[in-house]
């Protein structure tokens, strides 16, 4: 059990240090990973400020607000220090995080230029790639084998190698959106998903052969793109035997963000929506993947989602039962990173009144995207290290930084932010021993 120190702050009884280096491998060293790295190496320069990351700059109550205890949440909990992070990770390009960085043209040259000696040195290792599942890339820096399950080894090995030179690792995928997929009958037990390894299944996609290769070696895995891989039983059973977390997917950043703050809003007023059509433009390679409708179909899929399990059109009928909904993506070569997102919401108030409301967000893609992702590798190291959170397989608790939660089977996704923000800082309460905070507050009027 944890302990209670005086002055109500407490021990980490329970959660193990965050003790050497934590190795993070980077699948897919495009816009968000070199603006994760770049960013990281910057503020551990003190070139920069971590903005967008709560657990860098996020603090968190304790005890009642007469206490005025509010320590910074990394000062709290147990996470890696930003100092102890070493990266790694694959690309089918064989560039450079400097060269790769500069191709991306998110950070400015000058910022770049400062890093580069740091940037350079890290190189992809050849990847896990097959155009059938991202139709519009092709690279070379890619592995050959004579099956998937060849190819799960390889990523294995690649892993054991890593590990030596670390004391902990957690893997992220910040590679491209794959092409649509349903579960199918390979991913329903791990016996399943190996044999169909063997055989080269059709329906395992690349991620789900490096989210197999972390999961096997006790990895953590975080999939920042909405493809399906870890969301089916043969993965989600791997991860609790093996005490390798897993979470939901889709980095949760520009236009989502805004809809799970609006739409709580909305609900909480009983305020109804006829319709919410969102369209945005983006000239990255992102946007170039997402060009080819299969892509664009997974990434519709996972963004669709957060309306409908926000205003439960069933519990209210009246409000949202005749809902549409409606997201367009264009690329736009001429806005490269720089995306912007328009949002018409149709609503109706008191006896029916109908109003509007407009959103047009002008946003940088992968600079709202690198601080989550940050916050991802250490939340799920901290979660690998916590006895009660590392063998229960999905951490629905990091629900808050995702487009698709995901969730135990017959669960329904919490996808309001609120909720999520607080389920977040609860989880971290609980597992460090302190009292959950449930904004009753009579205590003060006692
Ligand atoms: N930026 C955001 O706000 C945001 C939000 C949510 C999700 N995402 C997702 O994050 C992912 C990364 O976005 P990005 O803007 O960095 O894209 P990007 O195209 O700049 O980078 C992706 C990289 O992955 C590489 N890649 C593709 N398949 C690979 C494989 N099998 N193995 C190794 N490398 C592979 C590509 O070569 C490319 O360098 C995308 O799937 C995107 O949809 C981004």
């Amino acid at each position: 059990m944890a302990t209670k120190k005086k002055g109500g702050q407490q021990t980490a009884a329970k959660v193990a240090p965050a003790k050497g280096k934590l190795g993070v491998m980077v699948v897919g060293m495009g816009a968000v990973a070199t603006t994760m790295i770049s960013g990281v190496e910057a503020v551990r320069r003190g070139l920069a400020k971590p903005i967008g990351s709560l657990t860098q700059m996020g603090t968190i109550r304790l005890g009642k607000r007469t206490d005025n205890n509010s320590p910074l949440i990394k000062d709290f909990v147990p996470l890696a220090n930003l100092k102890d992070l070493v990266f790694t990770g694959w690309d089918i390009f064989d560039d450079n995080v400097y060269e790769a960085a500069s191709h991306a043209q998110v950070l400015k040259s000058e910022t770049l230029k400062q890093l580069k000696p740091f940037l350079q040195k890290i190189k992809p290792m050849p990847a896990v790639f097959d155009s059938y599942y991202v139709k519009r890339l092709h690279g070379t820096n890619v592995k050959k084998g004579k099956n998937k399950l060849d190819l799960a080894e390889q990523l294995r090995a690649d892993i054991r190698a890593f590990k030596k030179t670390v004391d902990r690792v957690v893997m992220i995928w910040c590679a491209s959106t794959e092409i649509f997929m349903k579960p199918k009958a390979v991913h329903q037990s791990i016996e399943a998903f190996e044999k169909g390894l063997e055989k080269s299944d059709i329906a395992i996609a690349p991620s789900q052969i490096y989210a197999y290769a972390a999961l096997m070696e006790g990895v953590p895995f975080v999939n920042g793109a909405p493809n399906l891989t870890v969301d089916i039983p043969a993965l989600v059973e791997l991860s609790k035997k093996n005490e390798a977390p897993i979470c939901g997917k889709d980095f949760k950043t520009g236009q989502t963000l805004m809809k799970t703050v609006l739409a709580p809003a909305f609900k909480a007023r009983m305020l109804g929506v006829h319709g919410w059509f969102s369209t945005n433009i983006l000239g990255n390679r992102d946007g170039e993947v997402l060009d080819d409708p299969m892509s664009f179909k997974t990434k519709e899929e996972s963004k669709l989602g957060s309306l409908e399990y926000i205003f439960q059109p069933e519990m209210y009928p009246d409000l949202y039962k005749d809902l549409y909904h409606k997201i367009r993506i264009n690329y736009y070569p001429p806005r490269g990173d720089e995306k912007e997102a328009w949002d018409n919401i149709d609503i109706f108030g008191w006896l029916g009144y109908p109003m509007q409301l407009k959103v047009n967000f002008l946003c940088r893609d992968s600079i709202l995207a690198a601080p989550v992702a940050l916050d991802l590798v250490l939340f799920m190291d901290l979660a690998k290290r916590t006895p009660e959170l590392k063998s229960i397989g999905i951490q629905e608790w990091l629900s808050f930084y995702l487009k698709s939660p995901q969730t135990a089977k017959g669960l329904y996704p919490e996808h309001d932010l609120f909720i999520q923000s607080m389920k977040l800082k609860n989880t971290l309460r609980h597992i460090m021993g302190a009292d959950l905070i449930t904004h009753l507050g009579l205590e003060y009027y006692d």
